[in-house]
């Protein structure tokens, strides 16, 4: 089977190299990629978010199976495109893709799929977002307001906080751009990552996982696309990712099938689990970065077969997933600045140590790998237990030189001593 990847982060990265794990995959093929990936997979520099180039390079490579990383592409219709074409893909429709492209839609479905998530009211005019903020956050006895973009933003259209002044600032900003706001009552509990292959109403949950979306250690300073991950989730018992299976995600499924917009592919649900039980906080319609890199170190089922099972209708005859024992880390290595300005340019040191994956890389003419985004790395360590995982990852990080590089030395360490309890 010849595999052709979209997308160009470490959760590419990490896809291509769970593939390349299955004895059925022969080929593998990225576009765009990174230096990272062109060592894994034929490299193609092409366009991703036009359905006709996507289109032409999975015909010329010949693939069998397109998987889609990033969720622009899907919301921008390209999985249709690939499958009018006739090539399985494995990643959702574009009507599907408003699962997370749309953060309307997604309250809508869950509204009618009877889950739980945070009361929420959208902002689409000025003139009432004052008296909208009056509704939520510490003015309505919550912990913090909650502000988000309705729309895509790269995990960086979100602002959770106390002060009054930041979420009017974001929001306004956000109403001065164009974009509707979308207030949301603070959930208040760990967070989980659960990552569910779908296919119709078919669900098979992955490995539950926990991100970390602030930039700096113990969830200080601004919101990121995703500082670093762990999985699995030690304090989380098993009936809790059965009981999310059974009330979250497969009615949400089952709903998008009711409405003619069955999902297929990765259904991402992140959920804080509250004194109340599970309540999601966002559905995403791919795989998630970093927590991908986490989970997919640890996955023994191949993974092509699984994608392609997804992607052509046969999920729910695919035998219970095999998993490693053991617990995986990802931490991200981000450029200084990052989530602001990147800066780029600079030589890494360490970039081809076994463990690291690219996202933000290239490389030079001369051969040298250098940053070229704001979240350049993501290192993985494996062992017996999340604070030998831990360990590894870190002792990576110890050999890995990026002038004005930052990461945080946190992760997965309240998990690791026990902090965590539900
Ligand atoms: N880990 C957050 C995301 O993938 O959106």
């Amino acid at each position: 089977m010849h595999v052709l990847v979209i997308g160009s982060g470490a959760r590419e990265h990490a896809l291509l190299l769970a593939l390349r794990r299955d004895p059925e995959v022969d080929g593998l093929s990225v576009a765009p990629g990174n230096a990272g990936t062109s060592a894994v997979a034929d490299q193609y520099d092409v366009d991703v978010t036009s359905s006709g180039a996507v289109v032409a390079l999975a015909r010329r490579v010949g693939a069998d199976l397109v998987v889609i990383g990033p969720e622009v592409p899907l919301v921008l219709g390209v999985a249709d495109a690939v499958r009018a074409a006739g090539i399985a893909c494995f990643g959702p429709s574009k009507d599907a893709a408003r699962i997370e492209g749309s953060k309307a839609f997604a309250k809508d479905v869950m509204d009618a799929a009877g889950v739980r998530t945070a009361a929420s009211e959208i902002v689409d005019n000025p003139a009432r977002l004052d008296a909208a903020l009056d509704r939520f956050g510490p003015a309505a006895g919550q912990r913090a307001w909650v502000v988000k973009d309705d729309g895509l933003a790269a995990g960086k259209g979100v602002v959770v906080s106390d002060d009054r002044d930041v979420a009017r600032a974001h929001a306004a900003s956000l109403l001065d751009s164009g974009h509707p706001v979308l207030l949301e009552s603070f959930l208040d509990g760990p967070e989980v990552s659960l990552f569910c292959v779908v296919d119709g109403e078919t669900v098979v949950p992955l490995l539950p996982a926990q991100d970390f979306k602030r930039v700096g250690d113990h969830d200080t300073g601004p919101n990121t696309g995703g500082m670093g991950a762990y999985a699995p989730l030690s304090w989380l018992p098993e009936s809790a990712v059965r009981s999310i299976v059974t009330d979250v995600v497969e009615p949400v499924a089952a709903e998008l099938v009711r409405r003619g917009s069955s999902f297929s592919g990765l259904l991402y649900a992140g959920l804080a689990i509250t004194s109340d039980g599970p309540a999601v906080v966002e559905f995403n319609c791919r795989f998630g970065d970093p927590e991908t890199q986490a989970v997919l170190a640890l996955l023994d089922t191949p993974l092509g077969g699984l994608l392609r099972a997804a992607a052509t209708g046969e999920l729910a005859a695919q035998p219970p997933l095999h998993w490693r024992d053991g617990a995986a880390v990802t931490v991200v290595v981000a450029a200084e600045n990052y989530p602001g300005r990147p800066r780029v340019g600079d030589v890494i040191v360490g970039a081809e140590l076994e463990g690291v994956l690219h996202a933000g890389t290239s490389r030079r003419d001369d051969g040298s790998v250098v940053s070229a985004g704001g979240r350049v790395l993501s290192v993985v360590g494996t062992g017996a237990d999340l604070t030998a995982a831990r360990a590894a990852a870190y002792a990576v990080l110890d050999s890995i030189r990026l002038p004005g590089s930052h990461f945080r030395t946190d992760i997965g360490l309240a998990a690791a001593e026990g902090e965590i309890s539900i």
